[in-house]
């Protein structure tokens, strides 16, 4: 357990603040350091983010492996202060939405790819199917992580938006998508103000979800109580105020209408064009 009290420790050595754990010498790289230094920013300064920052980072996304090259997603900008707004009403008050200048709306898209059939013209009864909004789904969270680690490479701050989902029809409507065109989630992405740090949040120890060979039932739990006392310390510097983790998320998946509007997400995809049969 990490018992040094030093906040300069974390931010040196990434993987121990990555686990609030000694961890040893392991190989890295300005690649993985990145990703190690990765936290949720919520707080932005105003500031415009560099001419050509949006391309670069959709570059980032667009290299991502993508399901049989099909490129299942798209994404929809939101720079306006009008429709970031709008963006906010719908988006359970995440008042990052409004201070960043920039949230990147990720579609899981089958639409483009069911028009080029059309145009063919061919078949394409497999985009009916669930695996084919999975497919698209998956796309567009491979896409969304590169495009975060290029914004963070590149000094900006984000914060995913999975709340886009309480509401897809009218998140749908405010960006006019098409039918079998969803937001899977958003991604805020500005420069960080400092005056409102954020830090490295330790995750579960490896052996709960490295596993050799086979999934070991025991190991998975294991190291839970020991993250619950390392996360609950990184909750009193944060000043956060979270109850331990266990609860919390438990408390994220207790009944249907913890899900926030999400319990109805299959009903709201088929009004919406998918089949998910
Ligand atoms: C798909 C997804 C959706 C998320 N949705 C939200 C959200 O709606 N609001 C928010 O403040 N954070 C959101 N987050 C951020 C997580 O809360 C955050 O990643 C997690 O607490 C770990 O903290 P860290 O990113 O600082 O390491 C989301 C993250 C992911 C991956």
């Amino acid at each position: 357990m990490n018992d040094d009290a030093s906040p300069m420790r974390d931010e040196r050595d990434l993987f121990h603040a990555r686990y609030a754990r000694e961890m040893g010498p392991l190989p890295t790289n300005p690649v993985i350091d990145a990703m190690l230094a990765h936290r949720s920013c919520r707080a932005f300064k105003p500031d415009a983010l560099p001419a050509g920052a949006l391309e670069s980072i959709v570059a980032a996304a667009q290299s991502a492996a993508t399901s049989s090259n099909m490129q299942g997603w798209s994404v929809v900008a939101v720079e306006s202060a009008e429709r970031r707004k709008k963006l906010f009403a719908l988006a359970d008050g995440q008042t990052q939405i409004l201070e960043a200048p920039l949230t990147l709306c990720f579609v899981a898209d089958l639409s483009r790819l069911a028009r080029v059939a059309d145009a063919i013209p061919h078949p394409r009864e497999g985009l009916d199917y669930f695996e084919s909004f999975l497919v698209a789904a998956i796309d567009s969270a491979l896409a969304a992580q590169n495009a975060c680690l290029a914004a963070e490479s590149m000094g900006l701050g984000t914060c995913y938006l999975g709340v886009l989902r309480y509401k897809p029809e009218e998140i749908g409507a405010l960006l006019d998508l098409p039918p079998m065109a969803v937001v899977t989630f958003g991604l805020s992405i500005g420069w960080p103000d400092e005056t409102r740090p954020t830090f490295i949040k330790p995750r579960l120890a490896q052996s709960s979800v490295l596993h050799r060979e086979t999934y070991d039932k025991a190991q998975a739990l294991a190291p839970v109580a020991d993250y619950e006392t390392a996360l609950d310390a990184f909750n009193k510097r944060a000043r956060n105020g979270q109850p331990l983790w266990g609860l919390r998320s438990a408390s994220r998946v207790a009944t249907p209408e913890s899900l926030n509007g999400r319990q109805h997400l299959m009903a709201t995809l088929r009004r919406m064009g998918f089949a998910l049969k």
